[in-house]
Formats: structure tokens, sequence, C-alpha cells
């Protein structure tokens, strides 16, 4: 798509686009090269690299040396399929289950001998194995590249860690008053406070003391979401097992995991072998996209993290303690105490923290000024959420519960346990911003924090405030995202209000945006620079749009529009200087794949990226297929015309021979002039 940034002059975009060949590789600008370093089925530990590389921290020690921690975030059914059992050795009867079983099915409550509950066993056992974390030791060679080498603390904690081995993850806060607890409303687990894997492990974020944290995203496809006011899950039968060659959800059924115990934020210290990972309670129970630490000396700390549903929240975490040595790796005991709070967007550029505690008032804001006109509260007493549709549904909803304590039971200590594990309808009931899907949250040197809203299209979770998020010139739900800076008043991390801005805009530059579509993962590099990665719906990538309207003459929505943007790109957005907010196209990524984790060596030589799922609508490129689509596009000033579009149809990547698999992989880019650093201007 021609964009302001890429140096062609308007009347000369139309020849300059008319026919454009999709390659199926990462392709990056002149110059610049990558390497793989970790493939799916690479060996890890006592098992494998997972599927879905998605957050990268590369935690450095001494010559030359230093820990990658990657995050597995799900499957993607049809080309994990097509490897599976090629990777793990063993036969994998997912054919066989998707003859067998029609619908979704209980598996829990199946006998342990019959052996349609082991089949699914195996399959569920296989899939959460390739989630969770991952960490492996890397070394940097003379040439300054990065491989892996053999390392001690090398190790995988899976989806299943603790169900088999006994090396369970641990927790703390609040919540542990609810899984302690032997009876409640709903499923226990009788675990106590030992928790069996983690999965769903999207983005993340490093400390200051050299730990990396994981978040736990899209847990609702494997588990129950919905809590009881005791904090108690639903049944694991409410989430059951599902196969189809596109689908494979349900996967914890099978071994009755308690939801409540899924959505959380695990620390793990990567140098420690011993370390299996702790969930942090007091950061919240949502669909954490990922986390970004701020610790200023004399400061409480604070951790920042979006919930990734349509109308999700803003959150920040403020530890009751105060920090005296940022590297101190005791510091993890900062996540103990604290409060959470949820961010309130006014449309003036200010804001404010609402904190989530029993005494906080009930405010929900109207449907009227959320996009699709809904939002989802805390349904008393059967538990779980209703949809609130008028503003006669949140008064009534309001005259019933003043406080959030109303809205939970037990002790003081259940009940703040239950806030933080219901945090996203507690929120709303707290009157919380409903936002545009926050993915990334990341720190820059100056202590602004930048925050890619992916999408601010409706669903059935919600959606987002009309007043915040505005696309250019629109007063209707804005598909393509946004890049928000926000800063704390007085540039305290405990600070409870706030300045907020747009950085940038997804979009048509034609239409005022940036020429990309649904920003997601972030980078801030040392002089403050904004990397960023796409994250296309794979199915809409490259979808052909020929025309501009339909039949009746009624433009397009902006989500039949998708296939304009290609593929997931990754992109650099200047944050001073004349450039500030204009965003400049750097790398491609192969067919129907995902960018995420870009991550710097603290030298800023090398970047490193994760491809997630090459080839997740077709699976395996077979015989160099490919297809010709036609687009409408439009120059940068309007002018449309059409494109026609050679696209590959699957993937080969990363090995890119003839019918080779498509296979996620981590990779590292190197910079012609040897580093990423530069000046701003
Ligand atoms: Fe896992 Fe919100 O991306
Ligand atoms: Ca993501
Ligand atoms: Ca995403």
């Amino acid at each position: 798509m021609p964009i302001t940034t890429d140096g062609i002059l308007p009347a000369r975009q139309a020849a300059a686009y008319a026919q454009f060949d999709v390659v199926d590789d990462l392709v990056l600008p002149e110059g610049f090269t990558y390497e793989v370093i970790a493939v799916w089925g690479d060996r890890v530990g006592d098992t494998r690299f997972g599927y879905n590389n998605d957050y990268l921290s590369l935690v450095e020690t001494e010559n030359s040396q230093g820990y990658l921690t990657v995050n597995f975030e799900y499957i993607s059914p049809i080309p994990w399929f097509q490897a599976c059992e090629q990777i793990a050795g063993r036969n994998i009867p997912f054919t066989e289950l998707q003859r067998e079983i029609e619908r979704p099915i209980n598996a829990f409550t199946l006998d342990d001998g019959n052996p349609l509950k082991e089949k699914i066993r195996v399959v569920c056992k296989e899939a959460l194995i390739d989630q969770g974390l991952g960490i492996i030791a890397l070394q940097r060679g003379t040439d300054g590249k990065w491989s892996r080498r053999n390392g001690g603390a090398e190790r995988r904690i899976t989806g299943i860690s603790g169900l088999e081995d006994r090396r369970y993850l641990g927790c703390t806060g609040p919540a542990r008053a609810i899984f302690r607890k032997d009876s409640g409303r709903g499923y226990i687990d009788k675990l106590g406070e030992r928790i069996i894997g983690t999965f769903a492990n999207c983005a993340g974020g490093t400390t200051p003391w050299g730990t990396v944290l994981s978040c736990e995203e899209n847990i609702q496809f494997q588990v129950p979401e919905g809590v009881y006011p005791d904090g108690s899950s639903f049944d694991p039968g409410m989430v059951p097992f599902t196969i189809s060659p596109r689908e494979l959800n349900g996967q914890a059924n099978v071994f009755g995991l308690a939801g409540n115990k899924y959505g959380w934020v695990v620390e793990v210290d990567p140098a420690n072998p011993g370390d299996n990972g702790v969930k942090h309670t007091w950061l919240g129970r949502y669909r954490h996209e990922a986390v970004a630490i701020r610790g200023v000396n004399g400061k409480p700390l604070a951790a920042y993290s979006g919930d990734d549903r349509t109308g999700g929240h803003l959150y920040k975490f403020v530890s009751r303690e105060k920090i005296k040595d940022l590297t101190d790796k005791k510091n993890s005991s900062f996540f103990d105490n604290g409060a959470l709070f949820a961010a309130k967007f006014f449309p003036d550029g200010s804001g404010r923290w609402i904190a989530l505690t029993p005494d906080t008032p009930v405010d929900p804001d109207l449907p009227g000024s959320i996009a699709g006109n809904m939002l989802t509260l805390p349904l008393r007493p059967t538990g779980g959420a209703f949809r609130a549709e008028t503003d006669a549904d949140v008064a009534n909803f309001k005259s019933r519960f003043r406080t959030l304590n109303d809205l939970y039971e037990g002790s003081a200590e259940e009940k703040q346990g239950a806030i933080l594990i219901d945090a996203h309808q507690a929120a709303n009931a707290a009157g919380a911003t409903c936002t545009a899907r926050p993915e990334d949250t990341d720190l820059a040197p100056d202590g602004s924090l930048y925050i890619s809203f992916t999408s601010g299209s409706p669903s059935i979770d919600g959606g987002s405030d009309l007043r915040i998020f505005k696309g250019p010139g629109e007063i209707t739900a804005h598909e393509y995202g946004f890049v928000m800076r926000l800063r704390e008043d007085s540039d305290d991390p405990a600070a409870l209000s706030f300045r907020w801005e747009m950085l940038t805009t997804g979009g048509e530059p034609a239409d005022g945006g940036s020429g990309f579509a649904n920003p997601d993962n972030l980078v801030v590099d040392t002089v403050g620079n904004v990397w960023m990665v796409t994250d296309i719906a794979t199915d809409r990538q490259n979808r052909a749009a020929p025309v501009r309207k339909d039949s009746t003459g009624k433009a397009l929505s902006q989500s039949l529009l998708s296939g304009l943007y290609g593929n997931s790109t990754m992109w650099f957005i200047p944050t001073a200087g004349p450039a500030a907010g204009q965003a400049y196209l750097f790398a491609i990524g192969p067919m129907e794949c995902e960018f995420t984790g870009p991550f710097f060596s603290r030298d800023e030589q090398a970047l490193f990226v994760s491809v997630q799922h090459p080839g997740e609508q077709n699976g395996k490129r077979i015989a160099g297929a490919s297809e010709s689509r036609e687009f409408a596009m439009k120059t940068t000033e309007g002018t449309e015309f059409k494109q026609a579009r050679r696209v590959p149809v699957g993937s080969n990547w990363p090995r890119k021979g003839m019918d080779d698999q498509p296979l996620s992989a981590v990779v590292a880019i190197y910079s012609p002039r040897k580093t990423f650093r530069s000046d701003q201007a």
C-alpha cells in the first residue's frame, strides 16, 4: 500500500504499486539479514521448543552469554496437525478423534478406562506441551551473532507441568485464599496453592532484576473464564473438548483444570533451573497480553498490563513497598502486596486510576458511548456476567450494588481475591474505560508508557469507548487500531492520574491513517523509537478486495477491506523530532504468520523476533502454489487504482524448500550498520 514514508511521489504511486508479488519469507530492507535461532520441535530440556513462539526476553549474563525466555502461545490446528506426530515422535490420534467426535464432549466426566478419554488425553497433552514457556541458552559469537549453546538452566515449563511430574507452579497474593478453600460455590481442584501448568502465554515483560514475566492471555478457549461471586471456577465441562480440522479447544477439560488458576502473570527466573514459575495474583486475572515494569528507586513498583479483549481495560499494579535496589532479585516480593487499578480515560486527554478494592463504588459506564452499545457486568447471584445494553440496565445494577464489596463473597481477603480473579467484570462495574483491545504495554526510557490498541471493532465481548477510540474523521468504531502514549502525572509510577494522547493510528494514509492495521507487540529502543509489529487475523491477510462498495452502493466495512494491508508487518515509529508518529515499514513476515515478541539485545546489535504460525490458514504450501488477487487500492492522496497481487498459498518458511513444512521459529535480525541504535532525528 502506498504510504507517506515510502519516498514515492503520489503521482507515481499507482504505477509503482499496480503489481505486487508477496514473498513467503521474512523480507527486510536492503543489507539487513536474519538467522534462525530456534524452531518448533528443537530439543529443550526434557522436551521440545514449543509452538507459536511469542514474547522473547534475552537476559544477558556474562561472557557474551544469556538466557532467551520464549513464550509459546497456542497451537494453530492446520499446520500443527500436519507435523505434530513427526515433531513429538509418537502417534497422535487427532484424525481418529475427528471421526469419532461430532460435537463438544465433556471428557472430564468420562471413566478413566474409557479409550476415548485416553485418546483425548494424548492429543491435549501434546497440544499443552507445545504451550507455556521455554528457556534456551544463547551465546554471542565473535561475529556478533547469537546462537544456541548447551546451558544448564535450559528448560520448559509447559501447559501440563505438575500434572505428572509434580513440578507445579506456585502463586502469591490474595487469590491464594480462594485456591486454599476446600469447598465453594463452584469447582475446586483440591490442589490448594499448587498450580498445574501455564498456557496461552502471549507477550510478557522483563524486570530490572533479571526475571521474566509471561502473560496468560486467551485461556477462555481451554478453561472456563467465568467465576462465581466467591471466586470459585465454573465447572470444567463449561469448556468441553472440541476437535475439527480448524479447531482444538477445551484442551484442559480432560484434566479438570480449574479456570480460576489461569489468566495470570507468571514470573520466572531464567537463570535458576529449579524455578518452575510463580503466578502473581495481585496483577489480576484477565486476558493479559503483556506487562511493563516501571521501577524507580525510592518509589513503589508499577506493573502495567492490558486485557486483550474487545472492551478490555488497561491496568496498573502498584506495590506497597518502595524500591531500594532495582537489580535485587528479592524484588520479586514486591508482587506480594499492593493494589490493582484500572484506567478511566477522559476525552480531554486526562485519565485516572480506579482501585479495584472492595470499597470501590459501583459506577459503570453507559452502553450508549460504547461501540456495539454493550458492556458486561457481574451477574448476581448466579455468577459470571450479563450483557448490559441500555442505560436502564446500568441504573438497575447501580441501585442493587453500592460497592464491589456487594458483588463478591467471603472474608475480606477472599473478597479481594475474588475481585482479582474476576478483574474484567469488577473493573466494568467500577467504571473503567472499555478500550480497543489493548495489546502490548511498553515503557520508554523517559517513563512514557506506549500501549498498542489493536482494534476498535465491537464483538460479543463488548466494544471500545467511542469518545476515546476515534479513527481519523470517523464516528464509528475504528478497526485498524491505535498506539497511545500515557504519562503519569508528576512522572510518578504510583500516581492516581495521567495524561494520554495517540502517537499514531492505523488505517489508509488517504483517510489519515499511517498505513498499518492492527498494531500488536512493541519494543522501545534506547533513544525512544517504537518498533511495532502488526497482527491482522490470518483469514483476512491478502483477502481479495476488488471493490470498496457492495452491490447496493454501500461502502464495505473496514474489516472487509483488511486484505489491503497484506501480511503481518513490522514498523519503525520515531516518537520525537519532525518524524514523530510517522510509521516506516521495516519488515514483512512470511505467509499467514504473525510477528510477535520483538526484543533487542543489550547492545542493540540484534533484534530478536518471533514468527508465529506461518501457513496458519492453508498449512504447507504445495508445489509453490499461488493465486492472483485484485485490490482496490488508494494513493496517499485518495486516488483509487487497481493492484494485482500474487499471493503464495500456505507457507514453506523457515526452511523455504519446495513442500517444506511451515514451522514457528525465532530469528535474530542484524543491521548492515552493525547496530540498530540511531539518533532520533
Ligand atoms: Fe496474543 Fe493479544 O495477542
Ligand atoms: Ca500478541
Ligand atoms: Ca495478537
